[in-house]
């Protein structure tokens, strides 16, 4: 029997035609809004393949249902939809996107950085309310250096690495760090940043930036201890993960100036957005989770994915696994080379 793949959400159609090339019977959504769990859960019965999104619950209820189930490749590099440990206990291989979206987040957090700091859609808002009539006006516009300033990266990996790079050799910026496992000192000098403690990460940046992946040691890593370490003057910018950061926590600084603005991609219950975020207008720029979010980044992202599900029903190890360590139940034979 021809194994059937799943693509639960719209990917480009170029990714679904490479799926069906490769012989599988394609069930693929055009639909970008997620499908309720026990809808998904229909759609994946007997399915060999899936295709899933960051919206997409893989939970062990989930896997439960889907015993035919032996390949989950989700199009994002983060993974925290998916229960991994439950993946890895039925042999399901669970794949990521990582690498071809580390440049499109670095860029998008530093937009968020210079927005926020120069605060760019309330210029953007002022001119276009017709209230650019004078330059005395554009005062109530001032806004904060960005260049020369410090900034602390929270997570140290691909995408916190890159935004230190654009941050060191664009900007002229101080860079620390606070990561779970310190880089190598060379690796440190090289980049030109230094690891701090959490402490001195936050006492010290005047732009604070969210780089880790959520797991239970970083969900509320930045809490309402952590804001209120920071500088009344820090803006704090987070492409991560929503629930690293305590929202609550954070409306309540920027209400209280305790610290100064946010610029923020990602929310703790996405796609709903705290509406004291929304209210607060000065220094707070919402993004709707565009980290990865442009055509070339989103087209390599969705062939990665499928070439995946080809990889693991061809019999062959998938090259973006994340399970290194399963075992597969069905068919596939790993290869480790
Ligand atoms: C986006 O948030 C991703 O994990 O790719
Ligand atoms: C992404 O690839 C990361 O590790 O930050």
């Amino acid at each position: 029997m021809t194994p059937r793949v799943v693509v639960s959400q719209y990917v480009f159609p170029e990714a679904v035609d490479q799926l069906r090339r490769a012989g599988f019977d394609v069930e693929a959504r055009n639909d970008d809004e997620p499908l309720p769990p026990e809808q998904l859960q229909e759609l994946v019965r007997g399915a060999a393949g899936l295709v899933s999104m960051l919206t997409d619950r893989i939970d062990a209820d989930f896997l439960a249902s889907a015993p035919d189930l032996s390949v989950v490749a989700n199009v994002a590099v983060g993974y925290d939809n998916i229960d991994v440990a439950a993946a890895t206990r039925a042999g399901i291989a669970v794949c990521n996107t990582p690498d071809v979206l580390t440049d499109a987040t670095a860029d998008l957090t530093w937009s968020l950085i210079l927005a926020t700091a120069r605060r760019v859609p309330e210029g953007d808002a002022f001119l276009r309310a017709g209230r650019y009539t004078h330059w005395k006006l554009a005062q109530e516009q001032l806004g904060a250096d960005v260049f020369g300033q410090s900034l602390g990266i929270y997570g140290f990996g691909k995408i916190g690495q890159a935004v230190a790079r654009r941050a060191v050799g664009g900007f002229d910026m101080t860079v620390r760090y606070h990561d779970a496992h310190r880089l190598p000192r060379d690796r440190e000098r090289e980049l030109g940043v230094t690891y701090a403690e959490m402490d001195e990460l936050l006492a010290t940046a005047d732009f604070l930036s969210v780089h880790a992946p959520l797991t239970e040691s970083t969900r509320h890593g930045i809490d309402a201890t952590a804001l209120a370490r920071m500088k009344p003057s820090a803006i704090l910018v987070n492409t991560a993960r929503g629930p690293i950061v305590d929202e609550a926590a954070l409306v309540e600084a920027l209400a209280t100036g305790s610290i100064a603005g946010a610029g923020l991609d990602v929310y703790e219950d996405e796609p709903t957005v705290h509406p004291g975020l929304v209210e607060q207008r000065e220094r707070v720029v919402l993004l709707p989770h565009l980290g990865s979010a442009t055509a070339s980044t989103r087209r390599r992202m969705a062939a990665i994915a499928v070439g995946n599900v080809i990889d693991a029903l061809s019999g062959r190890r998938p090259r973006t696994l994340v399970n290194t360590d399963v075992r597969p139940a069905v068919g596939a034979t790993s290869d480790e080379t």
